[in-house]
């Protein structure tokens, strides 16, 4: 375990659970939490690593007095970014946000130049394109977290449905990481056993219509995002990276022709390795498939282009 440090920016609740989940794990020697706002960062890395005083998992659990204590870290993980407000068009989020990832990405670059980078960040596939123009890094390195949690979210409502399999049920995503996600419940299964035979036609839709809006079912009731499972789908996408397990995880990813398109980022089913993206996976798809495929890449292709409107890559 030693020499490996994960960075985390962005000390709020999804980067504070995700330090949590890695902690309890023992799955790295060190999580570094840095946020613009120090005393935050202080007070959660003192919080999460006197909780392992009962898991004691030999994971050291630091805050990051200034940019510089990222140095070293073998994976960075942004959680950095403001959510919508009312008075904010999806411009000015993107602008913000985008804005955002440039500062952090050059801290990236200075401190620890060979990370491999996890972004986190909403809008998630347009934050991971940014910081992928922004380094300039092989695109292998840049990993978005979308399909993890996206998926975990189908899984579990799977199981609610069926009344067994968790753990065993794994739910396959590709599609951007908002309204046109594209579940698919076709090669999803329950311990290897295909949907189709388990769940009718009917149930499935609303489990589709429920894995698509899991994020914002969770926004109404606490008002606020979710944090316990992106939390806990950003430490499994790192314990992968760091065993280098090659395990098959939907990502957002930058693609260079595979499925058709180039210069875009968004999920597709991906081999994670040592080096973030060991393999980016083809799946066939049928020309309903790639309609909606087509659809959910223009949609993440519209926010760029307001990105390159506002003179953000200049
Ligand atoms: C969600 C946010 C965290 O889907 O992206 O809950």
């Amino acid at each position: 375990m030693v020499g490996r440090k994960v960075g985390i920016v962005g000390a709020g609740f999804v980067g504070a659970t995700a330090a949590y989940s890695l902690a309890i794990k023992g799955t790295c020697h060190e999580v570094v939490l840095y946020d613009i706002n120090t005393d935050v960062a202080i007070g959660k890395a003192l919080d999460i690593g006197q909780s392992t005083s009962y898991s004691p998992s030999g994971t050291i659990v630091t805050a990051a007095k200034d940019a510089s204590d990222l140095s070293g870290c073998d994976i960075v993980v942004i959680t950095a970014g403001v959510p919508r407000r009312s008075e904010m068009t999806r411009a000015d989020l993107l602008m913000i946000n985008a804005k955002i990832m440039k500062d952090v990405v050059g801290n990236i670059m200075k401190y620890s130049p060979d990370a491999v980078i996890l972004c986190v960040s909403n809008p998630l596939d347009i934050m991971n394109y940014v910081i992928h123009k922004m380094t300039g890094w092989d695109r292998n390195r840049i990993v978005g977290m979308a399909g993890a949690l996206d998926g975990a979210r189908m899984a579990y409502q799977i199981n609610q449905k069926v009344g067994y399999g968790s753990g065993q049920t794994r739910a396959m995503l590709i599609g951007d990481h908002g309204q046109h996600m594209i579940p698919l419940p076709e090669i999803s299964a329950v311990g290897g056993v295909p949907l189709d035979q388990l769940i009718s036609k009917e149930d499935m839709e609303g489990i589709i219509d429920r894995t698509k809006n899991g994020g914002a079912e969770i926004v109404k009731h606490l008002g606020t995002s979710a944090y316990y499972a992106p939390g806990r789908a950003i430490s499994v996408m790192v314990e992968a990276i760091l065993d280098d397990s090659r395990i098959v995880m939907p990502s957002s990813v930058i693609l260079d022709g595979e499925y058709g398109y180039k210069d875009i980022s968004v999920g597709v089913p991906v081999v994670l390795g040592a080096r973030g993206v060991h393999q980016i996976i083809e799946l066939e798809l049928d020309d309903a498939l790639k309609e909606k495929f087509k659809i959910s890449v223009d949609s993440i292709r519209e926010g760029i282009d307001i990105l390159t409107q506002n003179g953000f890559f200049e």
